[in-house]
């Protein structure tokens, strides 16, 4: 318990209590604040100590995280007329998106905080395992200050100066998450409709799904120096296996709008004179509004 940093939660939400516990369980002195108090009483239980007011939890510790429902909440909660925010160290781990984390440095730092802004991919019950990563972006000695405080939630991780990375690589995750997904589910379906079920196709679809992130690094090459060469294959010759996929799909009754969709992104990009190159040209399409 001996030297560990003090540190102050503020939201006591689902995911809050699961931060202030994880503090509390390595031993930081822990400070926590809640609108409706009555959340802290387990955490106090715990050893936690309630601040009177959300003023006092900011000067309790060097390091306040906020974590409540959105952006709006936490501006509502420290704009009072009553709150001084100079001095302060925040780390918002409150989900938003880019230009709310942008703004919320430029409204805090104009108030004399230092701020870093944070995106928690996981659920409150892996807090506290290295299941939980947990990104940061902003001014990188601030982070580095007290990086051996976050280290107590999860694997936390740096990203960069911009204060709105935390949140695009968080949506960056979450989109390879559901493609991935939905992916899965419609070849689930496909499968289904000849009598095998999804946990013998679930060890099939693994495999491929390492198989294509194997490719990412190569690919990524391409993208950043805009040379598509088809090397394995060229997008004209998988938009024909893509009609394939959507006459299967149509004629075996599932759902066509997956890979109708990467057809008609594909089609586009023929269209437009890249139907020779490799698949990841598609990346002028994808950056397009
Ligand atoms: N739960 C998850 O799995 C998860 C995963 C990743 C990220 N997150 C993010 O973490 C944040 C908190 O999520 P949660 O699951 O803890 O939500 P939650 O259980 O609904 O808790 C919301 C928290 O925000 C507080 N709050 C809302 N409006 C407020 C206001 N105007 N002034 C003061 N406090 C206010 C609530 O206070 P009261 O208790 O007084 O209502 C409560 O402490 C969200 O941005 C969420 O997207 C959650």
């Amino acid at each position: 318990m001996d030297n560990k940093a003090p540190v102050t939660v503020i939201g006591l939400g689902l995911m809050g209590q699961a931060l202030a516990g994880a503090f509390l369980k390595a031993g930081h002195p822990t400070i926590v604040w809640n609108r409706t108090a009555a959340k802290a009483d387990q955490l106090v239980a715990e050893g936690a100590r309630l601040a009177s007011a959300v003023g006092d939890a900011l000067q309790a510790s060097s390091l306040t995280i906020v974590c409540v429902t959105d952006y709006q909440a936490m501006r509502e909660l420290l704009g009072a007329s009553d709150i001084d925010l100079n001095g302060t160290m925040l780390l918002n781990l409150t989900s938003g998106n880019s230009a709310q984390a942008r703004e919320a440095a430029r409204w805090t730092e104009q108030r004399g905080a230092r701020y870093l802004d944070g995106a928690i991919m996981a659920i409150p019950p892996a807090i506290g395992t290295a299941e939980a990563v947990i990104l940061h972006s902003g001014p990188q000695s601030d982070f580095e200050a007290h990086k051996s405080t976050l280290d107590a939630l999860g694997t936390v991780t740096y990203l960069g100066a911009d204060h709105g990375l935390a949140s695009l690589y968080d949506g960056a995750g979450l989109t390879m998450m559901w493609s991935v997904l939905n992916a899965w589910l419609h070849g689930t379906a496909m499968l289904r409709t000849a009598g095998v079920d999804a946990v013998t196709y679930a060890p099939f679809a693994r495999q491929i799904a390492a198989g294509v992130a194997e490719w990412l690094p190569g690919y990524a090459e391409q993208i950043d120096s805009g040379s598509f060469p088809a090397e394995v294959s060229a997008l004209e010759g998988d938009a024909r296996t893509m009609a394939h996929l959507i006459e299967e799909s149509e004629a075996l009754g599932v759902n066509a709008e997956l890979p109708k969709l990467i057809k008609a992104m594909a089609d586009r990009s023929i269209a437009a004179g890249h139907g020779a190159e490799q698949y990841p040209v598609l990346i002028e399409e994808f950056g397009k509004p």
